[in-house]
C-alpha cells in the first residue's frame, strides 16, 4: 500500500447520490499533488441484531475500518439527509470509534462533511451540522466551504458554507449539476491543502 498521506472520505450512499459527490470530492483531493483520496463506505444497519452482510460490499468503495480512520491526513464525512439528520450506518460507524478518541488520534486534523437531499429544504444543514459535532469531540479542525467559491452565490440547489450538498430530487436521480460538482471539487480540492499544511506544520513543531 502507499505511503503517500491520504484523505478518507467516509461516506454511506443507499441510492447513488452521495457516493457521486463522494467520487466529486476524491478528484479535488486527487488535484493536489503529494495527497491522494481512499474512498470507503459503512455497511447498512438492520433492526435484526444478528444481520450481517458480506464483508466485500457489491459495488462502490469497500467498508471502512477504524485504521482507515486512524491513519488519515484529512477526513470528509458523506451522508444523505435522513430527517434532517445524517444516517444511521455512518453514526454507527463513528459510535465505533471510541478507541481513537481515548487515544485523541485524530487531534487537529482537518474534516468536513457532505451530503445529499431528495428536496431543496431538506435539512442539508442540519445534516451537515450533525456530522460537525464527533468530529469536534474528535478534536478535529472543520472546514466548510468559504464565500471566496464564487458558486455558493450562485447555486439553484445544493452547497452550503458548511460544505457541499446535492439535491437528488425524489427518486434520488438528479445528477449533481455543474454548481454542485465545481463545489465537491473544491471542497476535495481544500480539505486536502490544508491536511499538507496541517502536517507540514506539524513536522514543524
Ligand atoms: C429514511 C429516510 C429519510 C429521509 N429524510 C430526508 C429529509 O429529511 N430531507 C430530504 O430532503 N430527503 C430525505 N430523504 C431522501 C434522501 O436524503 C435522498 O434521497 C438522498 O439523495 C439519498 O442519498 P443516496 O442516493 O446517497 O442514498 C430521506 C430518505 C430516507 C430513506
Amino acid at each position: 500500500m502507499s505511503t503517500q498521506p491520504y484523505i478518507l472520505i467516509l461516506y454511506y450512499s443507499r441510492q447513488g447520490a452521495t457516493r457521486a459527490m463522494a467520487e466529486r470530492l476524491a478528484a479535488g483531493v486527487e488535484s493536489v499533488r503529494g495527497i491522494e483520496a481512499r474512498l470507503r463506505t459503512v455497511p447498512p444497519v438492520s433492526p435484526t441484531c444478528e444481520a450481517v452482510d458480506p464483508e466485500i460490499p457489491a459495488e462502490g468503495a469497500i467498508y471502512a475500518d477504524l485504521d482507515d480512520l486512524r491513519h488519515c491526513a484529512g477526513l470528509a464525512l458523506g451522508s444523505p439527509t435522513r430527517f434532517g439528520n445524517m444516517a444511521a450506518p455512518l453514526k454507527y460507524f463513528i459510535d465505533t470509534t471510541s478507541e481513537l478518541w481515548l487515544g485523541g488520534a485524530l487531534v487537529d486534523r482537518p474534516a468536513t462533511a457532505f451530503t445529499s437531499t431528495s428536496s431543496l429544504h431538506g435539512g442539508q444543514e442540519t445534516t451537515l451540522i450533525s456530522m460537525l459535532l464527533p468530529l469536534l469531540h474528535h478534536g478535529m479542525v472543520y472546514a466548510g466551504l468559504p464565500y471566496s467559491e464564487v458558486e455558493l452565490m450562485e447555486t439553484q440547489a445544493g452547497g452550503t458554507p458548511y460544505g457541499a450538498s446535492h439535491v437528488a430530487g425524489k427518486r434520488s436521480d438528479l445528477p449533481l449539476d455543474d454548481h454542485e460538482r465545481r463545489l465537491a471539487f473544491a471542497q476535495g480540492k481544500r480539505l486536502a491543502r490544508l491536511a499538507l499544511a496541517l502536517e507540514r506544520h506539524e513536522e514543524d513543531t
